[in-house]
């Protein structure tokens, strides 16, 4: 028996999801034939796959027997990330079939500004002739509801979720479904499910940009959204300080590693503009912002200053973009939506 007969006799073993034989989509590879011992590797999605006995049965079956087989030895690996997509595609993410951008604003650490950014960002592109909707793709301590300033419940019709608009925006968040204040403690698998139905089961509908607001650093919310989405680009929201831009370059790690583009950097709590001085003050240091983006070449698309109204704004649920005409925060938070609508329509 040569390796082209053993392949042909296990033409007979087939994936029952597929209706393919497991040899001609790769899922049986590494043959080899030692005396009258056959070898080789059965590759699944996981070392425990519920289906790894009825396919080693199978392979046994087809094999032991055939001239000069006695046994075979089966080893079970793992099928990576790429390959487990490639056979097993997932099926469109049916609530974000009609949106044409993905933005998601993340930061390496808490407290940094993501949400109030996401949230002014996103009304800054909607001033700007845009439709957009805002994700809370923060499960664990949702911000959005009290920043945009709702407490109303959320409606289905026929089986969707129909995201509240306020200010303009289409809005969804995990807090309006459940009330304010409550922690939630997610686990992994849990909060890739949540993020999948947050964009498969909400009705979105037709938008430009689907701005979304990402829990700080690189947990499951995160990693559930990069691989739901690999188009989604990256807003990274850093601060001046030195000790911040080391978490800050582990998050941008791991986009890189799931492979999202990135559309830039934003530097917040830049500076204070005081009254009874010319010069901006620069409380928390200077020029991290300007640092990373040297190290990364991610465009730096704007520097905000600590601003009480801005502070302000997000605790009354009527955000600075909507509350204010003008104002150096205003101002920066229309470059930023112009800059990254230049670079992604
Ligand atoms: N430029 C600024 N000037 C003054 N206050 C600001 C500024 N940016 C954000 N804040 C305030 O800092 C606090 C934290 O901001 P925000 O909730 O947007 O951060 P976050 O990164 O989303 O936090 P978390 O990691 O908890 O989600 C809020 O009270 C917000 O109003
Ligand atoms: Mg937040």
């Amino acid at each position: 028996m040569d390796e082209q007969q053993i392949r042909q006799a296990l033409q007979a073993v087939i994936h029952p999801k597929l209706k393919k034989s497991l040899i001609d989509i790769g899922m049986i590879r590494n043959i080899s034939i030692h005396d009258d011992v056959v070898t080789l590797n059965l590759a699944l999605k996981s070392k425990r796959s519920p289906l790894k006995n009825v396919f080693i049965r199978q392979i046994e079956k087809a094999l032991v027997g055939l001239p000069g087989i006695s046994a075979v030895q089966v080893d079970v690996i793992a099928l990576c990330h790429e390959e487990f997509h490639q056979l097993f595609p997932r099926a469109p993410l049916k609530g974000v079939e009609k949106v044409k951008q993905f933005l998601a604003v993340a930061s390496g650490k808490g407290g940094v500004g993501k949400t109030t950014i996401a949230v002014n960002v996103a009304l800054a592109l909607a001033q700007q002739g845009y439709l957009v909707g805002l994700l809370d793709a923060d499960v664990y301590g949702p911000s959005l509801p009290v920043m945009m300033g709702i407490s109303e419940a959320l409606e289905m019709k026929d089986n969707m979720i129909i995201p509240k608009e306020k200010h303009g925006l289409r809005v969804m968040s995990l807090g309006m479904t459940t009330g304010r204040n409550e922690a939630f403690i997610w686990r992994g698998p849990l909060v890739s499910k949540m993020i999948h139905q947050l964009l498969d089961q909400v009705a979105w509908g037709e938008l430009d940009y689907l701005v979304i607001d990402l829990p700080p650093g690189t947990g499951d919310p995160s990693i559930a959204i990069a691989n739901a989405l690999p188009h989604c680009s990256i807003l990274m929201v850093t601060t001046p300080q030195e000790v911040a831009l080391a978490d800050v370059r582990r998050a941008i790690e791991l986009f890189r590693k799931t492979g999202q583009p990135f559309v830039g950097l934003v530097e917040n709590m830049s500076y204070f503009l005081c009254e009874h001085s010319a010069k901006p003050i620069e409380i928390f240091g200077h020029g991290g912002g300007e640092q990373l983006s040297k190290e990364t070449g991610f465009p730096l698309l704007g520097t905000l200053p600590i601003d009480l109204e801005l502070q302000q704004s997000g605790d009354s649920g009527i955000p600075l973009l909507v509350s204010s005409e003008g104002s150096a925060s205003v101002d920066v938070f229309q470059k930023i939506a112009k800059r990254i609508a230049d670079q992604t329509q």
